[in-house]
C-alpha cells in the first residue's frame, strides 16, 4: 500500500492578508516567483502523492485558474526563447491529478477535511495545511511510511517552548520518542491553556489519516473557538489506536501571517540560485542604511 492522495484545505478567507487577498487567494501569494500552493504540492509529490484534492471556496476561482492550461502564454515564451519558464508552466499539474471539493461555510478544519470525503474515498490520505512550508518532503514521506506500517493515523510534530503551545494542537505521548522520531499518541488537545497542555509536542500542519476519520468528523460537535476541529476527530482515533506522531526539527515556515510570510520569502530568497546573491547584497545595504 502507498499513500497516493493528499487533501489541501484552501477555502479560508485570508483575512490577515487583506486587502491583497480581496482578489488573490492567500494560497497563491508568491514565495519569490512560485505560489505557496505549488510548493505544498511539490512537497506532497516528493512524498509519493499523485492525487491532490484542493478543498476550495467558490469565491476563489483563481485557484482553479492556476491549474488551467495556458497554451498562448507558453507559445509566446517558446517564440522568445524562454524555454525554461515555458517548461515550468507546462509542468504545473502534470505530475499530479488535481481534484476540487468545496467548503461552502467556514466551519473549521475538521469540516474542511470532511468536505473531501467523496473525492478521497476509502483509503488513507495525507492532509497538508498550506499555511506551513516544510522545505522538503522528508517529514511527510516518513509519516506515510509509519501509516503504512502501523495501519493508523499519523501527525507531524514539532517541539516548542512550553509557553508557545496554546496556539496549536498538542499531543499526550504514550511513551518515549524512538530513534526515528516516532512516538505513540494517547490523546490530543486543541489549543490548550499552557497549564493544561499534556506536552510541548505540537501538531504541525501535516497529517496522514486513515479513512475512519471521516466518521469521526461527521460526529464532531463545535470545539475550540466554536469550530469543528480536526484535532477532536483525531482524538477519537487516538483513543482507539494505533496512532503515532513523527517528530522532526524541520525548517518550517508559518506563512499564514504577514511576518511569517516575509520571513519565508527572505530566507528562501537568500538561498535562491539566481536571486540569492543580488538579494543578499541589497539586504545588506538596506540593513546598513537603517
Ligand atoms: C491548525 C490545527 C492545530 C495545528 C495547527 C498547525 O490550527 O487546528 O491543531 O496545531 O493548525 O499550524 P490553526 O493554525 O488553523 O489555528
Amino acid at each position: 500500500m502507498q499513500i497516493r492522495t493528499a487533501v489541501i484545505p484552501a477555502a479560508g478567507l485570508g483575512t490577515r492578508f487583506l486587502p491583497a487577498t480581496k482578489a488573490v487567494p492567500k494560497e497563491l501569494l508568491p514565495i519569490i516567483d512560485v505560489p505557496a500552493l505549488q510548493l505544498i504540492i511539490d512537497e506532497a509529490v516528493g512524498a509519493g502523492i499523485d492525487h491532490i484534492v484542493i478543498v476550495n471556496s467558490r469565491s476563489k476561482p483563481s485557484i482553479e485558474a492556476y491549474f488551467a492550461e495556458s497554451p498562448e502564454v507558453i507559445a509566446k515564451l517558446e517564440q522568445s526563447g524562454r524555454t525554461d519558464i515555458a517548461d515550468r508552466m507546462r509542468a504545473i499539474g502534470r505530475d499530479v491529478r488535481i481534484s476540487f471539493a468545496y467548503q461552502d461555510e467556514p466551519l473549521g478544519l475538521g469540516h474542511a477535511v470532511g468536505c473531501a470525503r467523496e473525492v478521497v474515498g476509502d483509503q488513507p490520505f495525507a492532509v497538508l495545511l498550506p499555511d506551513e512550508l516544510m522545505g522538503s518532503s522528508e517529514l511527510l514521506a516518513a509519516m506515510c511510511a509509519v501509516c503504512v506500517s502501523s495501519g493508523g493515523s499519523v501527525v507531524g510534530l514539532k517541539q516548542v517552548p512550553h509557553d508557545d503551545v496554546s496556539a496549536y494542537g498538542v499531543i499526550a505521548p504514550a511513551g518515549a520518542i524512538d530513534a526515528d522520531g516516532v512516538v505513540g499518541v494517547l490523546d490530543l488537545v486543541e489549543k490548550p491553556a499552557v497549564a493544561d497542555a499534556p506536552s510541548d509536542l505540537i501538531v504541525i500542519g501535516r497529517y496522514v489519516l486513515t479513512p475512519d476519520i471521516f466518521d469521526a468528523i461527521a460526529d464532531l460537535l463545535p470545539g475550540a473557538g466554536g469550530e469543528l476541529q480536526l484535532t477532536d476527530a483525531l482524538r477519537v482515533q487516538a483513543r482507539r489506536g494505533p496512532f503515532h506522531g513523527v517528530l522532526r526539527d524541520v525548517r518550517r515556515f508559518d506563512t499564514g501571517n504577514p511576518v511569517g510570510w516575509l520571513g519565508a520569502v527572505v530566507e528562501l530568497a537568500l538561498d535562491h540560485p539566481q536571486y540569492g546573491a543580488p538579494f543578499r547584497a541589497d539586504l545588506r545595504r538596506i540593513l546598513r542604511d537603517e
